[in-house]
């Protein structure tokens, strides 16, 4: 039994089909890399496997229980087990990175306040930023700011982190950075990875498994030495495309 199951995901916003019917696994300890052209529904369906997002049909079971019809109450027990890092990087301003990265934590109620600095003390140096509790988001760099948000999004020790183009607005050097951290994280913490990104570079760098979104449906799955020998005309012409994106990360 896979980790995460969706099946039949549809997700329609007036005339807009995005997602038509799509099935995925996500495999537990894999590191699973969602690519597909932007629009086409990656965030949707990380949002999918947190709650964020309620599909117009479909199911989507988790470690064995279907969410499906979950109650609030049930969301809030999953989401402990699952860290996410948003798109934006989302940290909040107005707190010093300690509690940015102790947010989770506090709201948890389970840790005392020593035991969550300590905590956060570990997760900073997880991400190579040693001592910067103190500092605010404002005083970092594009880099560090992500490399925060992924302090925070693994200091809860979850099972599985969704990242969703963790490389995005990142040059070259920081994205090899990023995507390290994302390959050590899985491999110190045991977590099931999975990756939104539009940098076919950095998924074959990453994955075990890729899953290409098109058309609203998970068009095509298998490892980066299957996609590389792939001349499916679909995938051919998005990593082309990927390729001469202006906006693409590498
Ligand atoms: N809350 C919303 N209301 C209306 N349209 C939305 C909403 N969220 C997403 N969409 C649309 O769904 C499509 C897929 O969005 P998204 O999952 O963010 O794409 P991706 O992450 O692949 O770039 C886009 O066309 C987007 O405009
Ligand atoms: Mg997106």
């Amino acid at each position: 039994m896979a980790l995460f199951e969706l099946r039949g995901i549809r997700k329609q916003f007036g005339d807009n089909e995005v997602l038509r019917g799509l099935d995925l696994d996500i495999r537990r300890g894999e590191f699973l890399t969602i690519c597909g052209e932007s629009g086409c529904g990656k965030s949707l369906v990380l949002k999918s496997l947190i709650g964020l997002m309620q599909p117009d049909e479909g199911t989507i079971t988790f470690d064995g229980e279907d969410l499906s019809r979950a109650s609030e109450a049930q969301w809030v027990t999953v989401r402990q087990r699952i860290g996410m890092l948003f798109q934006e990087s989302a940290l909040f301003d107005s707190q010093t990175v300690l509690d940015n990265i102790a947010y989770g934590l506090r709201e948890q109620r389970v840790l005392d306040e020593a035991t969550i600095r300590e905590r956060v003390k570990e997760s900073l140096h997880l991400v190579s930023l040693p001592g910067i509790e103190d500092m605010w988001p404002g005083d970092l760099s594009g880099g560090m700011r992500k490399r925060v948000a992924l302090a925070r999004a693994v200091a809860m020790r979850p099972e599985v982190v969704l990242y969703d183009e963790p490389t995005e607005g990142l040059d070259p050097i920081n994205v090899t950075r990023v995507n390290r951290l994302l390959l050590g994280l899985r491999e110190e913490l045991e977590i099931t990875t999975v990756v939104v990104t539009h940098n076919m570079k950095s998924a074959f760098d990453t994955s075990d498994r890729l899953a290409f979104v098109h058309e609203g449906v998970v068009a095509i799955t298998g490892s980066p030495a299957y996609f590389r020998e792939l001349k499916d005309e679909r995938f051919v012409d998005f990593e082309r495309a990927s390729k001469v994106d202006p906006f693409a990360e590498s």
